[in-house]
């Protein structure tokens, strides 16, 4: 239970699942799980092997392949956190073993042990005259081959590993009818999977093998029944922290001890059985750079060991009425050495898991190969696996019927309770959840609008006009109040977040825009709970800190009856924005607040000092029926970095940009026209001309231009890039082609956003 209680443990993160990818990453970088490096490269996909290398690996090579890479969460193994990496294309795997190991750690986690990491190399032997004699030779020279085999690897030797022994067995050669000797050379290979080395070592004993006996040496290599690399794993989970779903914990600890018992006795069940322990142990092999195959080899040989095929797990009821699963197969990996040092994701993989040595990975990877066992045996022996292939099959009608990636879980549920999994279903559902999605919200909740520039951006930083429209609903906030005493709770449970603050203190991020927001509102008396739901993802150029801002006041103004006017809240939430950024223009804050199209120009005499009133910014009125779709590369968006890159180059070279921002300018113009007066094909034609525009100020990247071109493939009019780039978001105008686009951006992997500026 103790585990249990500390919400901030390195492996427990809530509501992980439900984050986007990119915030996945930001948050194991917060806890120190990945490096600012690792996530860098994982964000930008440069964590994949490159072409080149692969060519180096293997022959005729014609690219190279990719899996889904996901980590498992909430394990406790042998009192440590740990997140696992795993390469898997098959679903449920991650959830079931982040479920099961959120079981087992309230009653401590999993524990592991391992014998040393010991390979065994066979030298195969014939014609040695009489068998007894050469037999005796070899075991008489035992210490003579064994300094022999480490004379070939001194490195090894020095490492604490090298040839420990070795023993003699006979056989008789069914065909060819002769006796062979087989030497087994047994080699500690420490960190190393070890392979290259004991098959060098059992090529350099064969020669005085051979001497020794007066036979003949045939086969030398190692032996991929590696039973003296063994892991033993274990797991005791009490019947109080099995029960659920409307099953006692009794009644589930006995089905799993059923379902174990038919695995121990029938070889149809134990095959199945044992690959899905191997769904999970294959998956953090290959994360890990290991052999897979290898260790598939071994753990059935070693599952067969007693001449008939069985479980590699045991599971019974404990003397105190808990239940007990134990594991034990041969598992023997690398963490040095081979395609480990060259694959990068392997790296990242290894740092992941606290780069452990392999006797650690390999008592991982057992209590992974556990901790999937049970999550099977706990879904078949209840409702779950049906439940499951139910899930699945939901969602893959849900990915036919092209559901959004918004929708998607949401549609998932309800086609799985409709009880109807049809396509037409699907798209029913996600018709009605649209609609759901564009009712205003309830009173109780407070919202705000993001912001996307249509035209301007980069230029206005020099004086030229901008474009910034409405994303409605980006942000929505409920305040709850709970009295006095100034305790302050924030929830994001969407990005995984529950901060618990007091209002008179600062303490970064949120928690010191409500602090400042408390003290200005002199509420720092309050205690609250402030719930927040954003619709945008972060970092990606669609003013969502302003969102966050408006919304978060909007909520205090309606749980304390503050009756601000829309100029105090543009004006407070103008204060957060300078908080967080030093110098905003105000847009966002504008746009945030008022939620209508805005022009802007710095200097310009029609619009004043953003934040300090409504009735002198200039609002433009869209005609009818424009409709935009935002494509959100995933790739945090460098907004600071972009505008001092280009303010460089303005300022090597003014007399060649000052053009390119004076034509931004003039298209920034001519799109106005266009907007109010509905000429589509105009505004359009002049959002592409500005994309070449920022394209040649290098701001874009490839994600853009894929969605840039995904976009203008299936329909759009314009496209271009929108914000800061360097990453972000990108804008079509795509009038009667929304749902084209972005089916077209969802397929390619990418999050989009429909926008409908004016009916
Ligand atoms: C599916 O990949 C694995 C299972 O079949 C394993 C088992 O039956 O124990 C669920």
């Amino acid at each position: 239970m103790a585990h249990e209680s500390n919400p901030d443990a390195g492996s427990r993160i809530p509501n992980f699942f439900k984050m986007t990818v990119q915030h996945r990453l930001e948050v194991l970088t917060d806890r120190g799980a990945l490096t600012t490096e690792d996530c860098r490269l994982l964000a930008s996909g440069e964590h994949q092997l490159s072409r080149p290398v692969a060519d180096k690996m293997i022959e005729n090579v014609i690219g190279v392949f990719g899996l889904p890479l996901g980590v498992a969460l909430n394990f406790l193994i042998n009192g440590e956190d740990v997140v696992i990496p795993l390469a898997v294309e098959e679903p449920s795997i991650v959830a079931g073993l982040s479920g099961a190991a959120r079981m087992a750690r309230l009653n401590g986690g999993y524990t592991f042990t391992t014998t040393d990491p010991i390979l065994i190399g066979q030298v195969q032997l014939v014609d040695m005259g009489d068998v007894k004699e050469a037999r005796q030779r070899i075991e008489q020279h035992r210490d003579d081959i064994l300094a022999l085999a480490n004379s070939l690897h001194p490195k090894m030797v020095a490492r604490g590993g090298g040839a420990r022994d070795l023993e003699v067995f006979v056989h008789e050669a069914p065909e060819d009818g002769r006796t062979m000797l087989v030497v087994h050379l047994y080699v500690d290979t420490r960190d190393a999977m070890g392979a290259n080395l004991v098959n060098t070592m059992c090529e350099g004993v064969a020669p005085l093998i051979e001497t020794l006996t007066g036979g003949k040496v045939f086969l030398r290599i190692l032996s991929n029944l590696t039973d003296r690399a063994l892991v033993q794993a274990r797991v005791e989970i009490s019947t109080e922290n099995l029960a659920g779903k409307g099953y006692s914990g009794e009644a589930v600890r006995d089905g799993i001890v059923l379902a174990n018992d038919l695995a121990l006795v029938d070889p149809y069940r134990a095959t199945t059985h044992n690959k899905g322990i191997m769904n999970g142990v294959d998956a953090v092999a290959i994360a890990t750079g290991n052999d897979w195959r290898a260790i598939e080899a071994a753990a059935h040989a070693y599952a067969a060991r007693d001449g008939r095929y069985k479980a590699l797990t045991r599971w019974r009821v404990g003397s105190t009425g808990a239940l007990v699963g134990e594991l034990e197969m041969p598992m023997k990996v690398g963490t040095v050495g081979g395609s480990l040092e060259i694959n990068p994701s392997v790296r990242i993989n290894h740092r992941l898991l606290g780069n452990p040595n392999a006797s650690t990975l390999a008592g991982i990877m057992g209590v992974v190969g556990l901790a999937q066992n049970f999550a099977a045996l706990r879904s078949l022996s209840t409702d779950g696996i049906q439940q499951n292939h139910m899930t699945l099959h939901a969602r893959s009608v849900a990915s036919t019927a092209n559901v959004p990636a918004a929708l998607f879980d949401a549609v998932v549920d309800a086609l799985i309770e409709s009880g109807e999994i049809k396509v037409w279903k699907a798209q029913e559902i996600a018709t009605r959840l649209r609609g759901r999605r564009e009712q205003p919200t309830p009173a109780e909740r407070a919202s705000a609008c993001g912001k996307a520039i249509l035209m301007g951006e980069h230029a206005v930083v020099f004086g030229r006009p901008a474009i910034a429209i409405p994303v409605p609903l980006a942000m929505e906030a409920l305040v709850r109040r709970r009295g006095s005493g100034g305790d302050v709770t924030v929830v994001i449970s969407a990005w995984g977040l529950e901060q618990h603050l007091r209002a008179d203190t600062p303490t970064g991020g949120v928690g010191s825009m409500l602090s400042m927001l408390l003290q200005q509102l002199e509420l720092t008396d309050a205690s609250l709970t402030i719930e927040i739901e954003p619709h945008v993802p972060r970092a990606m150029g669609l003013g969502g800190s302003a969102a966050l801002a408006v919304a978060i006041i909007r909520a205090l103004d309606k749980a304390y009856a503050l009756n601000l006017s829309e100029e105090q809240v543009n004006a407070l939430a103008f204060e957060c924005e300078k908080a967080a950024h030093g110098t905003p223009s105000g847009i966002d804050n504008t746009v945030a607040t008022y939620g209508q199209p805005l022009w802007y120009q710095r200097g310009d005499a029609t619009t004043v000092e953003p934040g300090t009133g409504a009735a002198n910014w200039n609002v433009i009125a869209p005609a009818a029926g424009m409709e935009l779709v935002i494509g959100i590369t995933g790739k945090e968006s460098l907004t600071a970095a972009m505008v001092g890159q280009v303010r460089s180059a303005w300022e090597a070279r003014p007399q060649q940009l000052n053009p390119v921002f004076d034509q931004i300018g003039d298209l920034t113009a001519t799109a106005r026209v266009a907007m109010e007066t509905g000429d589509w094909a105009s505004l359009g034609a002049n959002m592409n001309l500005c994309h070449g525009l920022l394209n040649a100020l290098q701001l874009s990247t490839p994600e853009l231009e894929q969605l840039v071109y995904l976009a203008r493939g299936a329909g759009a009019l314009g496209a271009k890039l929108t914000g800061g780039g360097g990453g972000g978001s990108m804008i079509a105008l795509c009038p009667d082609r929304t749902e084209a686009v972005i089916a077209a951006m969802e397929r390619a992997g990418y999050a989009a956003l429909a926008l409908r500026i004016a009916e």
